[in-house]
């Protein structure tokens, strides 16, 4: 049977102001579309496998969001972690759970922050990569084809073709490279960028994470095999808290042998940064990007605009920028180098 877990922890400070940090961007209806980045991930996946096979893993503080956003999933698919580790650990504790509960299952891990243009595509390469994954001891990961050198992003390097059409060896994997390596990858040719979706059969997953993470996975399985919330507190305590504080990309995928990649075109895209959030979006004739929000522009190009609704902006002349404001903060930040002035300003305000 198809599983999937959806990894919703994490705080989006890079569309800082828009996202919050109480209000994360997985839980807001950035397009205008009536569901949410959680919602419409959930959605996604809730056309091809029961919905009882779909878990969501996140902080336990967002956990009230999850069960008003998606009340449809049982409630003991919802992981609340106790404390913030990064991926890596998220992935153990749900693939842990999902073994427990069937040891043959095949399990597909997706991000909430990523847009899928072509559904049908995607669908397609998802059913192609569980037959994969049925059938081989390896990880696959879903690469698409680069189109800038983007430092934020991983880079998997395809090998040799496999028994599957479109699914190759990887022969490195390199999380988040500085932007020259990152230039040199693209020129290549033989780099793919991780959608951060990945596949494998839950014993093959299991196998891969006790040979990275033993002591922790011992402490894992060793917990009752209907493991659920009420054991929270216990968890915070003994188990969830030793893993090491590691993404899935510099914990798993760097330091793991045998894995593949599927190279895919289902039109996808980060929802990661204003600037991603540019790159994907569709534009006007004078490459505006303004995302369901009221603007009346003259002579402006080239800009990012993002508010709350009820506002009106009125610009004029305004050429490469963001212009968002949710709350109590107004941002405005050249385009060209958002996403390090995003960070710095974050943590200087202190409103976050
Ligand atoms: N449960 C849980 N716990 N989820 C988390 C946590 C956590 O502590 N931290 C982050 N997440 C969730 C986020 O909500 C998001 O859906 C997903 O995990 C990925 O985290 P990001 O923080 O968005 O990662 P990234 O964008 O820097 O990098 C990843 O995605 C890129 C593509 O968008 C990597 O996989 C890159 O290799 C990849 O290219
Ligand atoms: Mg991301």
């Amino acid at each position: 049977a198809n599983f999937c877990v959806i990894l919703a922890g994490g705080r989006g400070r890079r569309l800082w102001p828009y996202s919050r940090e109480k209000k994360p961007k997985q839980f807001i209806d950035f397009f205008g579309t009536g569901r949410t980045l959680i919602q419409t991930t959930f959605d996604r996946f809730a056309k091809i496998m029961p919905k009882e096979n779909i878990y969501v893993c996140t902080n336990v503080e967002f956990r009230d969001t999850i069960d008003e956003q998606l009340s449809d999933i049982p409630e003991s698919n919802i992981i609340s972690e106790p404390v913030s580790r990064n991926t890596a650990p998220s992935v153990a504790w749900a693939s842990t759970l999902i073994y427990q509960r069937n040891p043959k299952a095949n399990i597909i891990i997706t991000p909430s922050d990523l847009f899928v243009l072509n559904e049908e595509s995607f669908d397609d390469n998802v059913a192609k990569g569980f037959e994969f994954v049925a059938g081989h001891d390896i990880v696959l990961t879903m690469g698409v084809k680069p189109t800038r050198p983007e430092p934020g992003y991983g880079y998997i390097q395809a090998g040799a073709p496999s028994d599957m059409e479109n699914v190759y060896t990887v022969k490195s994997f390199t999380e988040k490279p500085e932007r020259e390596f990152a230039k040199m990858f693209v020129e290549s040719n033989e780099f793919y960028w991780n959608t951060g979706l990945f596949l494998a059969n839950a014993r093959h997953l299991g196998r891969v994470l006790r040979k990275l993470f033993p002591e922790q996975m011992e402490l894992l399985t060793d917990s009752k095999p209907d493991f659920t919330l009420t054991d929270s507190k216990d968890f915070i305590d003994n188990r969830f808290s030793s893993f090491p504080n590691l993404s899935i990309d510099y914990g798993i995928l760097e330091r793991t042998d045998n894995v593949h990649v599927m190279l895919c075109d289902f039109g996808w895209a980060d929802l990661g940064t204003w600037h991603s959030m540019y790159e994907c979006m569709r534009r006007s004739d004078d490459d505006n990007v303004v995302i369901d929000s009221d603007v009346i522009l003259e002579d402006c190009r080239n800009n990012v605009i993002k508010l709350d609704k009820g506002k009106l902006a009125v610009i004029n002349g305004l050429n490469g920028y963001i212009v968002t404001e949710k709350d109590n903060v107004l941002f405005i930040c050249k385009k060209s180098d958002s996403s390090a002035l995003v960070r710095k300003y974050v943590n200087e305000v202190q409103i976050k």
